[in-house]
């Protein structure tokens, strides 16, 4: 497939503030001369920002990290996961086409894809709203067919689902990834031979598909308004945008963007220098528990004896309260456990507590509870 770049091309590129951000604090983890490594995780930022990957946007990474634009041009084309041209505005539908997912029923979900959205790939529906592409194994051949829509995978799809999901999409709604058959994950469709015992129960969905329930960002672009970007390499969960971004922020052609030969030094500064946003919103807080007997917090994974002193300082005493925490107040916790930021999203406290509040133990809590052994 020749893949170069697409005809009508916006104006001008610019990361949000946030991805700004982000973007310049991925460029610190490389040593001093290297910058230009940081060149895959930026195109591929600038493309969840867009949906897809515009001569502007790749022309803004390329000054970023002061390379000549035809070296970022080279990665741009080289990978097919980078889209060259506009996707849907809702979602873009990559169908794996490769053996297991082929003999199981592609095809079909292909003919949908074509009926519903554009007869050929790549071309958008006439909405605007969705695209589609065949793409080749994308790993989950157990769950046979399948396809990756925005950042999830959907599987063990018939045509009547993928159609009504186009639908449920249309309509501004967002399909619980994983398994749409019923099954958890990839056990046998029969029913389980070995592992009898296991704890499907633990979460309402498969680990990945409860993760991408509770981040909830599976089709959304990523605008900023999300929780925060984690930078730990820098002690930080957050970063605000930098005073600068002077290799960039002002690059809205190939004509009037110079690759800097320096470039790469501002960023890095800038990240560094970044303080932590005060993001998101602080959660309903009590005064004290509830019957004044609180949850025994310890037994998330993650909160030990101090940061459970902690959560109690803040109004937090039970599990109920951290299921409940949307993202943005999961952005304001992880922004206020002073010498823990970041673990509240680190380890999926809202997930946890979801369980714990029902009455049933995680593998963590029951651990915890047999050795006594927090975190
Ligand atoms: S063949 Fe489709 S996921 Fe592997």
């Amino acid at each position: 497939m020749l893949r170069r770049l697409h005809h009508e091309q916006p104006a001008s590129f610019a990361f949000t503030p946030a991805n700004q951000a982000w973007a310049e604090a991925q460029i610190t983890k490389y040593p001093e001369g290297r910058q230009a490594s940081a060149i895959i995780p930026l195109l591929w930022r600038a493309q969840e920002q867009e949906g897809w990957l515009s001569r502007p946007a790749i022309e803004y990474v390329a000054a970023m990290l002061g390379m000549a634009y035809i070296r970022a041009l080279e990665v741009a084309t080289f990978y097919f996961m980078f889209q060259l041209q506009p996707v849907g505005t809702v979602a873009h539908i990559q169908i794996c086409g490769t053996l297991s997912c082929m003999i199981c029923g592609a095809e079909d979900l292909i003919s949908v894809c074509k009926e519903k959205i554009a007869a050929k790939a790549h071309d958008l529906s006439a909405d605007g709203k969705f695209s589609w592409e065949e793409v080749e194994c994308l790993g989950a051949c157990a769950n046979a067919p399948m396809a990756q829509i925005g950042k999830d995978y959907y599987e063990d799809l018939t045509a009547d689902r993928l159609r009504e999901m186009l639908d449920e999409m249309a309509a501004g709604k967002v399909p619980v990834p994983g398994p749409q058959n019923g099954r958890y994950a990839a056990e046998p469709l029969s029913g389980l031979s070995s592992l009898k015992d296991f704890d499907s129960g633990k979460t309402k969905y498969n680990a990945s598909a409860q993760r991408a329930v509770d981040i909830g960002d599976s089709i959304k672009r990523i605008d900023g308004t999300e929780v925060p970007l984690a930078t730990p390499w820098l002690g930080q969960t957050a970063a605000k945008k930098p005073a600068a971004s002077k290799a960039a922020a002002k690059t809205t052609s190939k004509a009037e963007a110079k690759p800097a030969a320096k470039a790469e030094k501002a960023p890095a500064k800038a990240a560094t220098e970044a303080a932590p946003a005060a993001a998101g919103s602080k959660p309903a807080a009590l005064s004290a528990p509830k019957g004044g007997v609180a949850d025994d917090l310890k037994m998330i994974k993650g909160v030990g004896p101090k940061l459970e002193k902690l959560l109690n300082s803040l109004g937090f005493y039970h599990f109920e309260q951290v299921a409940a925490w949307t993202a943005d107040e999961l952005a304001w916790v992880d922004q206020n456990i002073e010498g823990f930021k970041g673990r509240a999203t680190r380890d999926a406290w809202v997930s946890q507590a979801k369980v714990l509040m029902t009455g049933v133990e995680t593998e963590f809590s029951k651990r915890a509870k047999k050795d006594g052994v927090y975190e």
